[in-house]
Protein backbone atom coordinates (compact mmCIF):
# COMPACT_ATOMS: atom_id res chain seq x y z
CA UNK A 1 0.00 0.00 0.00
CA UNK A 2 1.19 3.48 -1.14
CA UNK A 3 1.71 6.23 1.02
CA UNK A 4 0.36 9.49 0.31
CA UNK A 5 3.17 11.25 2.20
CA UNK A 6 6.32 9.58 3.93
CA UNK A 7 8.71 11.32 5.16
CA UNK A 8 12.35 10.00 6.78
CA UNK A 9 13.98 11.87 9.70
CA UNK A 10 13.16 15.21 8.40
CA UNK A 11 14.39 18.15 10.25
CA UNK A 12 14.73 21.89 9.89
CA UNK A 13 17.32 23.67 11.18
CA UNK A 14 17.41 28.11 11.76
CA UNK A 15 20.90 28.13 12.46
CA UNK A 16 21.93 26.09 15.98
CA UNK A 17 17.89 26.25 16.36
CA UNK A 18 15.88 22.77 15.43
CA UNK A 19 12.69 23.39 14.57
CA UNK A 20 11.94 20.23 13.15
CA UNK A 21 13.82 16.97 14.09
CA UNK A 22 14.02 13.79 12.44
CA UNK A 23 10.61 13.21 12.07
CA UNK A 24 9.34 10.09 10.64
CA UNK A 25 5.49 10.05 8.90
CA UNK A 26 3.32 8.17 7.30
CA UNK A 27 0.29 9.42 5.69
CA UNK A 28 -2.11 6.13 4.55
CA UNK A 29 -3.61 7.50 1.34
CA UNK A 30 -7.16 8.97 1.60
CA UNK A 31 -6.64 9.44 5.37
CA UNK A 32 -7.21 12.43 7.26
CA UNK A 33 -4.11 12.76 9.23
CA UNK A 34 -3.77 15.50 12.02
CA UNK A 35 0.08 17.12 13.08
CA UNK A 36 -1.47 18.04 17.06
CA UNK A 37 0.97 20.35 18.94
CA UNK A 38 0.85 23.36 20.74
CA UNK A 39 2.13 26.92 19.04
CA UNK A 40 6.03 26.57 17.97
CA UNK A 41 6.21 22.75 17.87
CA UNK A 42 7.46 22.86 14.37
CA UNK A 43 3.52 22.23 12.74
CA UNK A 44 4.27 25.45 9.84
CA UNK A 45 7.60 24.65 9.63
CA UNK A 46 7.34 20.89 8.94
CA UNK A 47 4.36 21.50 6.24
CA UNK A 48 5.70 23.99 4.57
CA UNK A 49 8.74 21.81 4.21
CA UNK A 50 6.44 18.81 2.34
CA UNK A 51 4.66 21.54 0.02
CA UNK A 52 7.98 22.97 -0.83
CA UNK A 53 8.00 25.78 0.58
CA UNK A 54 10.79 25.62 2.68
CA UNK A 55 14.00 23.16 2.16
CA UNK A 56 14.87 21.15 4.70
CA UNK A 57 18.27 20.98 6.29
CA UNK A 58 17.88 17.20 7.00
CA UNK A 59 16.72 14.04 6.26
CA UNK A 60 13.77 13.81 2.91
CA UNK A 61 10.40 13.09 1.74
CA UNK A 62 8.02 11.74 -0.29
CA UNK A 63 4.66 13.39 -1.58
CA UNK A 64 2.18 11.77 -3.63
CA UNK A 65 5.65 9.45 -4.47
CA UNK A 66 7.49 12.58 -5.65
CA UNK A 67 10.43 13.35 -3.68
CA UNK A 68 9.72 17.08 -2.21
CA UNK A 69 13.45 18.46 -2.99
CA UNK A 70 14.54 16.93 -6.50
CA UNK A 71 10.84 16.79 -7.75
CA UNK A 72 9.49 19.56 -6.29
CA UNK A 73 7.23 20.78 -9.23
CA UNK A 74 5.85 17.58 -9.55
CA UNK A 75 4.85 17.97 -5.95
CA UNK A 76 3.40 21.29 -6.32
CA UNK A 77 1.29 20.50 -9.24
CA UNK A 78 -0.20 17.60 -7.09
CA UNK A 79 -1.01 19.24 -4.10
CA UNK A 80 -3.34 21.73 -2.81
CA UNK A 81 -2.56 24.66 0.08
CA UNK A 82 -4.62 26.52 2.46
CA UNK A 83 -2.20 28.67 4.65
CA UNK A 84 -2.72 30.47 8.01
CA UNK A 85 -2.13 33.88 6.26
CA UNK A 86 -5.39 35.01 4.95
CA UNK A 87 -4.81 36.04 1.35
CA UNK A 88 -8.13 36.80 -0.08
CA UNK A 89 -8.83 40.22 -1.55
CA UNK A 90 -12.23 42.15 -0.49
CA UNK A 91 -12.75 43.53 -3.73
CA UNK A 92 -12.73 40.83 -6.05
CA UNK A 93 -15.70 38.22 -5.99
CA UNK A 94 -15.34 34.59 -4.68
CA UNK A 95 -15.66 33.57 -8.49
CA UNK A 96 -12.77 35.97 -9.05
CA UNK A 97 -10.62 34.23 -6.99
CA UNK A 98 -10.86 30.62 -8.19
CA UNK A 99 -10.62 32.20 -12.15
CA UNK A 100 -7.01 33.51 -11.07
CA UNK A 101 -6.33 30.56 -9.11
CA UNK A 102 -7.26 28.36 -12.12
CA UNK A 103 -5.40 29.88 -14.53
CA UNK A 104 -2.07 30.26 -12.46
CA UNK A 105 -2.50 26.59 -11.98
CA UNK A 106 -2.87 25.79 -15.32
CA UNK A 107 -5.74 24.45 -15.46
CA UNK A 108 -6.75 24.40 -19.15
CA UNK A 109 -8.90 27.22 -20.50
CA UNK A 110 -12.03 24.74 -22.45
CA UNK A 111 -12.59 23.03 -19.01
CA UNK A 112 -12.03 26.17 -16.28
CA UNK A 113 -15.64 27.19 -16.43
CA UNK A 114 -16.68 23.64 -15.25
CA UNK A 115 -14.36 23.21 -12.65
CA UNK A 116 -15.25 26.55 -11.31
CA UNK A 117 -18.66 25.76 -10.70
CA UNK A 118 -17.71 21.85 -9.53
CA UNK A 119 -15.57 23.83 -6.78
CA UNK A 120 -18.57 26.42 -6.00
CA UNK A 121 -20.73 23.51 -5.49
CA UNK A 122 -18.42 21.82 -3.63
CA UNK A 123 -17.99 24.28 -1.23
CA UNK A 124 -21.31 25.37 -1.83
CA UNK A 125 -20.61 29.15 -2.65
CA UNK A 126 -22.40 28.94 -5.68
CA UNK A 127 -25.40 31.66 -4.76
CA UNK A 128 -22.34 34.13 -3.44
CA UNK A 129 -19.86 33.36 -6.43
CA UNK A 130 -20.92 36.80 -7.97
CA UNK A 131 -20.41 38.61 -4.71
CA UNK A 132 -17.17 40.40 -3.31
CA UNK A 133 -15.40 39.06 -1.06
CA UNK A 134 -16.00 41.93 1.53
CA UNK A 135 -19.63 40.24 1.75
CA UNK A 136 -18.72 36.89 2.88
CA UNK A 137 -18.79 35.59 6.55
CA UNK A 138 -15.48 34.33 8.16
CA UNK A 139 -16.77 30.43 7.09
CA UNK A 140 -17.09 31.50 3.77
CA UNK A 141 -14.25 32.63 3.25
CA UNK A 142 -12.26 29.93 4.79
CA UNK A 143 -14.44 27.60 2.10
CA UNK A 144 -13.44 29.55 -0.70
CA UNK A 145 -9.95 29.32 0.20
CA UNK A 146 -9.89 25.73 0.61
CA UNK A 147 -11.48 25.75 -2.74
CA UNK A 148 -9.08 28.10 -4.09
CA UNK A 149 -6.46 25.04 -2.82
CA UNK A 150 -9.04 22.33 -4.97
CA UNK A 151 -9.31 24.03 -8.36
CA UNK A 152 -6.48 21.84 -10.09
CA UNK A 153 -7.46 18.45 -8.45
CA UNK A 154 -4.99 17.89 -5.86
CA UNK A 155 -4.56 14.56 -4.50
CA UNK A 156 -3.03 15.82 -1.28
CA UNK A 157 -4.12 18.95 0.35
CA UNK A 158 -2.22 20.31 3.16
CA UNK A 159 -4.32 23.10 5.32
CA UNK A 160 -2.22 24.65 8.11
CA UNK A 161 -4.59 25.49 11.16
CA UNK A 162 -8.14 25.18 9.05
CA UNK A 163 -9.89 26.50 11.75
CA UNK A 164 -7.96 29.26 13.31
CA UNK A 165 -9.98 32.01 14.86
CA UNK A 166 -13.15 30.77 13.38
CA UNK A 167 -16.33 30.40 16.46
CA UNK A 168 -17.11 26.89 17.45
CA UNK A 169 -20.07 26.37 14.92
CA UNK A 170 -17.87 27.63 11.61
CA UNK A 171 -15.39 25.62 12.91
CA UNK A 172 -17.91 22.21 12.81
CA UNK A 173 -19.10 23.42 9.21
CA UNK A 174 -15.51 23.32 7.98
CA UNK A 175 -15.01 20.14 9.75
CA UNK A 176 -17.68 18.68 7.67
CA UNK A 177 -15.86 20.14 4.37
CA UNK A 178 -12.87 18.65 4.92
CA UNK A 179 -14.73 15.29 6.28
CA UNK A 180 -16.45 15.44 2.80
CA UNK A 181 -14.09 15.93 0.38
CA UNK A 182 -11.89 13.35 2.10
CA UNK A 183 -15.06 10.90 1.77
CA UNK A 184 -16.13 11.43 -0.99
CA UNK A 185 -13.84 12.78 -3.16
CA UNK A 186 -10.67 10.98 -2.89
CA UNK A 187 -8.69 13.53 -0.76
CA UNK A 188 -5.96 12.81 1.22
CA UNK A 189 -5.83 15.32 3.66
CA UNK A 190 -3.01 16.68 6.25
CA UNK A 191 -3.81 19.36 8.74
CA UNK A 192 -2.13 20.65 11.50
CA UNK A 193 -3.93 21.82 14.32
CA UNK A 194 -3.37 23.16 18.42
CA UNK A 195 -7.52 22.49 18.76
CA UNK A 196 -7.33 18.42 20.91
CA UNK A 197 -11.10 18.74 19.20
CA UNK A 198 -10.33 18.99 16.05
CA UNK A 199 -7.79 15.96 15.82
CA UNK A 200 -9.91 13.85 17.59
CA UNK A 201 -13.34 14.70 15.79
CA UNK A 202 -11.83 14.77 11.92
CA UNK A 203 -8.77 13.10 12.21
CA UNK A 204 -8.30 9.26 11.13
CA UNK A 205 -4.71 9.56 12.93
CA UNK A 206 -2.77 12.06 14.56
CA UNK A 207 0.94 12.42 15.41
CA UNK A 208 1.31 14.43 18.51
CA UNK A 209 4.27 17.04 18.24
CA UNK A 210 6.45 19.09 20.83
CA UNK A 211 9.28 20.95 20.71
CA UNK A 212 9.95 19.56 17.20
CA UNK A 213 9.90 15.73 18.14
CA UNK A 214 6.75 13.44 17.24
CA UNK A 215 5.72 11.94 20.90
CA UNK A 216 3.30 9.70 19.23
CA UNK A 217 0.94 8.70 16.52
CA UNK A 218 -1.58 6.66 16.23
CA UNK A 219 -5.52 7.01 15.95
CA UNK A 220 -7.26 9.41 18.33
CA UNK A 221 -9.17 6.20 19.61
CA UNK A 222 -6.20 4.52 20.17
CA UNK A 223 -4.05 6.78 22.01
CA UNK A 224 -7.30 7.64 24.04
CA UNK A 225 -7.50 3.60 24.94
CA UNK A 226 -4.00 3.35 25.75
CA UNK A 227 -4.08 5.71 28.64
CA UNK A 228 -7.06 3.01 30.38
CA UNK A 229 -7.55 6.03 32.51
CA UNK A 230 -9.88 8.83 33.60
CA UNK A 231 -8.69 12.18 34.83
CA UNK A 232 -9.80 13.50 38.19
CA UNK A 233 -8.39 17.31 38.94
CA UNK A 234 -8.19 18.38 42.17
CA UNK A 235 -8.26 21.82 43.62
CA UNK A 236 -6.43 21.47 46.89
CA UNK A 237 -4.55 23.95 49.53
CA UNK A 238 -0.89 22.67 49.41
CA UNK A 239 -1.29 20.49 46.20
CA UNK A 240 2.38 19.85 46.33
CA UNK A 241 1.93 17.89 49.95
CA UNK A 242 -1.20 16.38 48.79
CA UNK A 243 0.00 14.90 45.52
CA UNK A 244 3.01 13.32 47.50
CA UNK A 245 0.16 11.72 50.05
CA UNK A 246 -2.34 11.01 47.80
CA UNK A 247 0.25 8.67 45.36
CA UNK A 248 0.11 6.12 48.80
CA UNK A 249 -2.99 5.30 47.77
CA UNK A 250 -3.29 2.22 45.67
CA UNK A 251 -5.41 2.73 42.88
CA UNK A 252 -4.02 5.96 42.09
CA UNK A 253 -2.09 4.92 38.49
CA UNK A 254 -0.29 8.48 38.40
CA UNK A 255 -0.61 11.64 40.53
CA UNK A 256 0.84 14.96 39.12
CA UNK A 257 0.69 18.84 39.51
CA UNK A 258 -0.67 20.97 36.62
CA UNK A 259 -0.42 24.50 36.89
CA UNK A 260 -1.20 24.08 40.78
CA UNK A 261 -3.72 21.57 40.36
CA UNK A 262 -3.16 18.17 40.95
CA UNK A 263 -3.96 15.75 38.33
CA UNK A 264 -4.87 11.78 39.45
CA UNK A 265 -4.86 9.06 37.00
CA UNK A 266 -7.43 6.36 37.85
CA UNK A 267 -9.45 3.37 36.36
CA UNK A 268 -13.84 3.88 36.59
CA UNK A 269 -12.62 7.45 38.15
CA UNK A 270 -16.80 7.70 39.22
CA UNK A 271 -16.80 5.01 41.45
CA UNK A 272 -13.70 6.26 43.03
CA UNK A 273 -14.51 10.02 43.81
CA UNK A 274 -15.86 9.43 47.49
CA UNK A 275 -13.05 7.74 48.58
CA UNK A 276 -10.37 10.14 47.49
CA UNK A 277 -12.32 13.30 48.68
CA UNK A 278 -12.64 11.03 52.21
CA UNK A 279 -8.77 10.42 52.02
CA UNK A 280 -7.95 13.81 51.80
CA UNK A 281 -10.00 15.27 54.30
CA UNK A 282 -8.61 12.92 57.16
CA UNK A 283 -5.14 14.25 55.96
CA UNK A 284 -6.20 17.71 56.89
CA UNK A 285 -6.21 18.74 52.75
CA UNK A 286 -9.97 20.16 52.05
CA UNK A 287 -10.88 19.47 48.75
CA UNK A 288 -12.14 22.85 47.14
CA UNK A 289 -13.42 21.44 44.01
CA UNK A 290 -13.12 17.82 42.35
CA UNK A 291 -14.00 17.12 38.42
CA UNK A 292 -13.83 14.05 36.16
CA UNK A 293 -12.91 13.79 32.49
CA UNK A 294 -12.63 10.84 30.32
CA UNK A 295 -9.40 10.78 27.97
CA UNK A 296 -8.96 13.33 25.38
CA UNK A 297 -6.03 13.93 23.40
CA UNK A 298 -4.78 16.89 25.98
CA UNK A 299 -4.66 13.85 28.41
CA UNK A 300 -2.28 12.13 25.84
CA UNK A 301 -0.56 15.14 25.43
CA UNK A 302 0.07 15.44 29.35
CA UNK A 303 0.76 12.25 30.05
CA UNK A 304 4.04 12.56 27.64
CA UNK A 305 5.04 16.07 27.71
CA UNK A 306 3.48 17.12 31.92
CA UNK A 307 2.36 20.63 30.01
CA UNK A 308 -1.00 21.20 28.45
CA UNK A 309 -1.23 21.83 24.68
CA UNK A 310 -3.38 24.93 24.74
CA UNK A 311 -1.09 26.67 27.88
CA UNK A 312 2.12 26.19 25.90
CA UNK A 313 1.99 28.58 23.30
CA UNK A 314 3.61 32.11 23.48
N1 LIG B 1 12.36 31.73 9.99
C1 LIG B 1 12.59 31.32 11.24
N2 LIG B 1 13.76 31.59 11.86
C2 LIG B 1 14.00 31.16 13.11
N3 LIG B 1 13.13 30.43 13.85
C3 LIG B 1 11.96 30.13 13.29
C4 LIG B 1 11.62 30.56 11.96
N4 LIG B 1 10.37 30.08 11.68
C5 LIG B 1 9.96 29.43 12.78
N5 LIG B 1 10.90 29.45 13.74
C6 LIG B 1 10.81 28.80 15.08
O1 LIG B 1 10.60 27.43 14.88
C7 LIG B 1 9.71 26.91 15.84
C8 LIG B 1 8.56 26.22 15.14
O2 LIG B 1 7.76 27.19 14.49
P1 LIG B 1 6.45 26.80 13.68
O3 LIG B 1 6.78 25.73 12.73
O4 LIG B 1 5.87 28.05 13.14
O5 LIG B 1 5.52 26.22 14.84
P2 LIG B 1 3.94 25.96 14.86
O6 LIG B 1 3.43 26.11 13.47
O7 LIG B 1 3.80 24.59 15.42
O8 LIG B 1 3.38 26.99 15.78
C9 LIG B 1 9.27 28.08 16.70
O9 LIG B 1 10.06 28.07 17.87
C10 LIG B 1 9.60 29.27 15.85
O10 LIG B 1 9.90 30.39 16.65
MG1 LIG C 1 1.93 27.28 12.73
Amino acid sequence: MGYAIETNKISKKYDSFTAVDSIDLKVPRNSIYGVLGPNGAGKTTLISMLCTILRPTGGSAMVNGYDIEKQAKQVRASIGIVFQSRALDDILTGREHLEMHAALYGVPKDIRQERLDEVLDLIALGKKADEYVKTYSGGMKRRLEIGRGLIHHPKVLFLDEPTLGLDPQTRESIWDYIYDLNQNHDITVLLTTHYMEEADKLCDEVAIINQGHIITSESPKNLKRDLKADTLTITVDSPEEFVEKVKTLGFIKEAFLVDGEVKLMVEMGENLIPAVVGFASEQGFPIRSIELEHPNLEDVFIKFTGSKISSEGK
